[in-house]
């Protein structure tokens, strides 16, 4: 039996990679112009990272990492994700020492959960995130999300929802967490085995529980948006007014807690609303995560981010019938007859290359109509015919595929005056 793509991967095509590639020029664009710079960092880091920032008693780090044993006998884990190596980085490179603050990253790659597959969710998916480092300002969170919502509008995608909360500070944080334990205590034998662990350990985790959602205390759980002492109250007005003077409408859902464990202060995430989009309607999260650096062994830093997954981002597109302005093209197809002149095109075809043009020739010996078809495949703009004809009396003929026009050109010329086609 022929061997199979692993479950929950895919491969990308030519025809489809073209998409993937739009998007990521569009959004690398963006980030240029929000002074977002790339960072690259491994595909696999040492599993304590994640461990420590993800948190242990998220579904992330408790069931979804490929951690394998490496030949040293490490513990080393596939990134489920970019925050934890981008803020590692940010540590050991000192990059809080920078004058330039915040510093302002961002990063696209393939990350790894193993999750039950189904539509938008891979077990090998590819994220595109940025993280902003060093400021505790609201309006960086507002700088962040508007960044998210241009990157998504400059590709045409406007059925959207932006949904906001704040989780609070430490203080506040703990407040939660004593009312979540006071509400969950009494019926906790109602809930799965990992609820009921979570339950002294982080009893926020208990609210995004994928097999206890529907359980009615579920519902009536305090919600931390009551607990926010004053200060993160006025960090999240902040926050909101400043997404209102950026014109951009948003939602505040008192139950969006996000299932990572780094989070504190805003959290968001951007939600597809078109119409017969599939069940998973996420497309974007993020937040801030102050602490989350000390946590991975450097000075107190602010932080702040968001990722979402081209996956998803095309499944938007798909929904949304947004079709990217993407035109497979090339300059010029050689088409030739006869030994000498296939011979000639050899070079011809590398010249035209080499002045920076897109070209292509045939490599099946076919017959000259099927050389013009393949060129009409290839969309090419130009067709150049080179026959028998032509090579003895050293002209070339040049066709402008789009209105059929055709003329000779001396052939040692060809180069220079296609230049001047185009
Ligand atoms: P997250 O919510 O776990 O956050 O993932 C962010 C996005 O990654 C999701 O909204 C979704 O677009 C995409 N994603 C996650 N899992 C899958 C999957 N199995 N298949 C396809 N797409 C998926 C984070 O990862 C945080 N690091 C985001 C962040 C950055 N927070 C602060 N900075």
């Amino acid at each position: 039996m022929s061997i199979q793509i692993p479950r929950g991967t895919q491969d990308i095509l030519p025809g489809e990679v073209e998409k993937w590639q739009y998007i990521e020029q569009k959004a690398r664009e963006l980030c240029e112009r929000f002074q977002y710079h790339e960072i690259r960092t491994p595909i696999f880091e040492h599993t304590e990272l994640f461990t420590r920032s993800v948190g242990e008693t998220t579904d992330v780090v408790q069931k979804e990492m490929y951690t394998f044993e490496d030949r040293g006998g490490r513990s080393i884990t596939l990134r489920p994700e970019g925050t934890a190596s981008t803020v590692r980085s940010f540590v050991q490179h000192k990059m809080y020492g920078d004058p330039n603050q915040p510093v302002k990253l961002f990063y696209m790659g393939p990350m790894f959960r193993y999750e039950r597959p189904q539509a938008g969710r891979f077990r090998q998916f590819v994220q595109f995130g940025v993280e902003a480092l060093g400021s505790k300002d609201p309006a960086i969170d507002a700088e962040v999300i508007a960044l998210a919502i241009s990157i998504y509008h400059s590709l045409g995608l406007n059925k959207l929802k932006l949904v906001i909360n704040s989780l609070g500070d430490k203080e506040s944080r703990q407040a939660h967490r004593t009312a979540l334990i006071q509400h969950f205590q009494p019926r906790i034998g109602e809930f799965c085995q990992d609820c009921q662990n979570r339950l002294e350990k982080n009893p926020m985790r208990i609210l995004d529980c994928k097999q206890d959602r529907d359980h009615e205390l579920m519902r009536t759980a305090p919600s931390i948006i009551d607990y926010l002492n004053d200060e993160s109250k006025t960090y999240f007005d902040k926050v909101q007014q400043y997404l209102t003077d950026l014109g951009i409408s948003f939602e505040v859902d008192p139950n969006l807690v996000r299932g990572l464990d780094y989070y504190n202060h805003t959290a968001f995430e951007i939600m597809s609303d078109a119409q017969g989009f599939g069940a998973i309607t996420t497309l974007c999260g993020g937040g801030r995560y102050n602490g989350l650096t000390q946590e991975i062994g450097g000075p107190e830093t602010p932080g702040i981010g968001f990722a979402f997954s081209i996956e998803r981002f095309i499944a938007a597109l798909e929904a949304e019938n947004v079709e990217l302005p993407i035109n497979r093209n090339i300059d010029c197809y050689l088409v030739s007859l006869g030994e000498e002149a296939q011979d000639y095109t050899v070079k011809l075809l590398h010249q035209l290359r080499l002045a920076g043009f897109s070209a292509e020739r045939d490599y099946l010996n076919r017959k000259i109509k099927a050389q013009m078809k393949a060129a009409d495949r290839l969309n090419a703009k130009y067709v150049a015919i080179l026959g028998e004809d032509e090579l003895a009396a050293n002209k070339i003929n040049v066709k402008k595929m789009e209105t059929g026009e055709q003329w000779e050109i001396d052939l040692e010329n060809f180069i220079t005056e296609f230049k001047d086609l185009n």
